[in-house]
């Protein structure tokens, strides 16, 4: 096997990055005086104060204190328009320098207008969108004085026990990098002084959904070649984006925590990568480290993370503290805090903070407008999943006269928005029940029996109402899922089936024999096999936002056709964690055709069953496969063209496919291309995603895919720890979900 070493200069840059073009993470020179200029006239406490994010208490007389000394760069977690223009008040007028105060917020899926969660969203494999839905939360954000968003989170989740699954955009690290790249985009704007922009925060940097058991917090252990090759590339991405701002990551990655890790902060980040914008811990995550046992006290924290290349101390005050002594000790430099210091005044002159520190409170209102909400409902629409229809059940046509709508989803205004939603308002949101009834109560009769009054409710009474309703109706529309408090941060799960009694109100309305289509929205893929079992359909939803009940009712009508995919795998059973398409193949991959438990002879021989790589019980196949997704058109896939199939690394590879809608209804498909590198100086996986695109085809259209393909999109990290494009033998694949599709074969020489 012969190694190919393409352009050394651009080693250590992920593929999707032009070597020539200027990185967007240079200083403009006019900005870089500007930044030098202050900086020569602050205090050491000045400058500390910079490095200081906090919390606002209730008492804002406090706090003006604390501005006004200059131990204040930022606050986070402040809403109210007038509040934040009274404190940027203090910072502009009451101290020596006028700094602005940069404000921070978590606005995840929208501000006041709750789009899908962001694994809802990646459910879309539409960055477009996502880039739209990105900048109107940043439109109604800043309109209430936010200049900051700790977004995307780009963290790669394999493992849907971890709760915060919720907040990624899969498992798939070109998904992640699309998407992610395009959420900076929108919440930045085309530019990041213009003031409907917010600085983005990548995070959490890096490996954190790799958590031990999907435990929150818990520990990592992911070698340098995979954190290369499967975790590092979003946030590169992003940093290509042009982000301002990172933030560090709860977790020890092999014993580091990312908050004192000097080789992800200052080998990659700021020397690879060129990153300078500026870095904040996690909430607190700098005295974490006294937990973690790395540093034994706040003191020792501080010298940990200051060195380590944290620029932002959130919230543990640990750097205002210890920052003198340690200087005087000589344990950090003054070099290092001069450096973090210009990496903050640096996005603040980047925002425009200077120049424009106030909201204009008597603008008028951006929040939930018509164009926002329907944005919303597009989004969810793209977002939603059919995962079965058997028969055709849908979409709901003429022969429905009745309809029972069952299940503690079905009008659940808080818990469809789904997790992080400080500023959302249950009160606008739109639920299913509510959008049945007013856009197509004239139509059908619609009998509204919960059965449960929320996801965790064990007592059974009310089923019987349900089944009742069942029986009286043409079709049942089971609406369960999760409540939103059960995905998110620290909502870590060990049991992934449909809580409390939903999994019995779905068997006893099927019991009766009426069709029965299953609506989840949930915060991460659950075990649903029995449910699906039971019912004629299943439309997944990762919990919708604001507007999911519109979306969902045009679905389930047929007046918009499903075309989601799944960002995530869905595992049969909790044991089958983590699990993702594009693991290795083992040197005993499973053959499908292994005796599975049930089918165990008594007193087996010990090597009879099959010695390959399987769980006796779910085997080795997922329940749903990554990039799987139903429409209710179908579409064929034919003649696959390659342009060649002898490559160098420095060729483009072209690669066509007809896709044909073969059904009755109009809709959009989302074509997948897949490679695997064969053989490699290191194993590779089986599959790995190169590109994706979504096409709409009327029923009976033909179109041709084509996806150009740089072979230096298949570069590596290899046993060297080089970024390189091994020669060899390669698979493709153009297809609608990760496990099937038509394959062809190359070499690269
Ligand atoms: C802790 C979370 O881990 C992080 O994602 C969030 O941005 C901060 N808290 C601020 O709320």
């Amino acid at each position: 096997m012969k190694t190919v070493k393409i352009l050394s200069a651009c080693l250590f840059l992920v593929f999707w990055t032009s070597c020539t073009q200027e990185s967007k993470t240079k200083g403009d020179p006019t900005i870089e005086q500007k930044v030098e200029a202050l900086l020569s006239q602050m205090t050491l406490e000045e400058k500390v104060g910079q490095m200081n994010q906090i919390s606002p208490s209730s008492d804002l007389t406090e706090v003006a204190e604390l501005i006004k000394k200059g131990e204040v760069g930022s606050v986070l977690n402040l809403v109210d328009p007038k509040a934040i223009n009274a404190l940027q008040q203090v910072a502009m007028e009451e101290t020596r320098l006028k700094i602005p105060l940069i404000v921070g917020r978590d606005v995840i899926h929208g501000f006041k207008t709750i789009f899908p969660i962001p694994l809802g969203q990646a459910a879309s494999f539409n960055p477009e969108l996502v880039e739209e839905g990105a900048h109107i939360a940043a439109i109604e954000a800043s309109s209430q004085g936010v200049h900051w968003t700790f977004a995307p989170m780009i963290d790669i989740a394999r493992d849907a026990r971890w709760g915060r699954i919720a907040e990624s955009l899969g498992e798939d690290t070109y998904l992640t990098s699309t998407l992610g790249a395009a959420m900076v985009r929108g919440f930045q704007g085309k530019d990041l002084s213009d003031p409907t922009s917010i600085a983005a925060c990548p995070k959490h940097f890096v490996g954190y959904g790799a958590a031990e058991s999907g435990k929150d917090y818990n520990s990592t252990f992911i070698p340098e070649r995979t954190l290369r090759n499967v975790y590092l590339p979003s946030f590169k991405a992003a940093v290509d984006a042009g982000a301002a701002t990172f933030m560090t990551s709860f977790n020890d990655n092999d014993g580091v925590p990312s908050t004192g890790n000097q080789f992800i902060l200052k080998e990659v980040l700021r020397k690879e990568w060129n990153f300078n914008g500026f870095v904040v811990s996690d909430w607190a995550s700098v005295t974490e480290m006294i937990a973690h046992g790395f540093a034994k006290d706040g003191k020792e924290a501080a010298m940990k993370a200051i060195n380590a290349g944290v620029d932002m101390e959130m919230v543990s005050y640990s750097y205002v503290t210890y920052v003198k002594e340690l200087l005087d000790e000589k344990k950090i430099t003054m070099q290092t805090i001069d450096n973090a210091v210009r990496n903050i005044l640096r996005i603040k002159m980047r925002l425009g903070l200077f120049e424009n520190p106030y909201v204009d409170v008597d603008a008028p209102s951006v929040l939930y407008t018509a164009e926002h909400l329907q944005k919303a409902k597009e989004a969810a629409i793209e977002s939603a999943i059919l995962l079965k229809n058997d028969n055709g059940t849908l979409p709901l046509n003429e022969t429905i006269r009745t309809i029972a709508v069952v299940g503690p989803l079905a009008d659940a205004p808080h818990d469809q928005l789904g997790t992080w939603i400080f500023d959302g308002d249950k009160n606008y949101t739109q639920t299913p029940l509510k959008a049945l009834q007013k856009e197509y109560g004239d139509k059908v009769r619609i009998l509204y029996a919960p059965g449960l009054a929320y996801s965790r409710d064990v007592k059974t009474d009310g089923i019987a109402a349900a089944v009742q309703a069942a029986r009286n109706a043409d079709v049942v529309l089971a609406f369960v899922g999760e409540e939103s408090i059960l995905s998110g941060e620290a909502h870590s799960l060990a049991d992934l089936n449909l809580q409390g009694a939903q999994s019995e109100l779905i068997a006893a309305v099927a019991k009766t024999g009426k069709p029965v289509v299953t609506i989840v929205m949930a915060g991460r893929p659950l075990t649903i096999g029995r449910d699906a079992d039971v019912s004629q359909a299943v439309l997944f939803n990762f919990h919708p936002g604001t507007m999911g009940g519109p979306a969902i009712a045009d679905l389930l009508f047929g007046k918009a056709v499903p075309s989601g995919k799944l960002p995530v795998t869905f595992p049969k059973m909790v044991g089958q964690l983590p699990i993702y398409y594009s693991h290795n193949n083992t040197g005993r991959p499973y053959q499908g055709n292994e005796t599975m438990l049930a089918d165990i002879p008594l007193e087996a021989g010990q090597t009879s069953l099959g010695n390959t790589s399987f769980h006796l019980d779910a085997g080795a196949y997922p329940l749903y496969p990554f990039g799987y997704g139903l429409s209710y058109t179908t579409f064929s896939y034919a003649n696959l063209n390659l342009s060649s199939d002898k490559l160098k690394a420095t060729d483009t590879l072209t690669v066509s496919a007809d896709i044909t809608n073969t059904g009755k209804y109009d809709g959009t498909e989302i074509v997948q291309l897949y490679v695997q590198d064969c053989f490699g100086s290191v194993t590779r996986p089986v599959k790995e995603l190169k590109d994706f695109t979504r096409i709409f085809l009327k029923s009976g259209e033909t179109k041709t895919v084509t996806f150009t393909l740089p072979i230096q999109k298949l570069a590596y990290y290899n046993i060297d720890m080089d970024y390189v494009v091994e020669a060899g033998d390669f698979n493709l694949w153009v297809s609608q979900d990760s496990q099937k599709g038509l394959k062809a074969s190359f070499v690269v020489e």
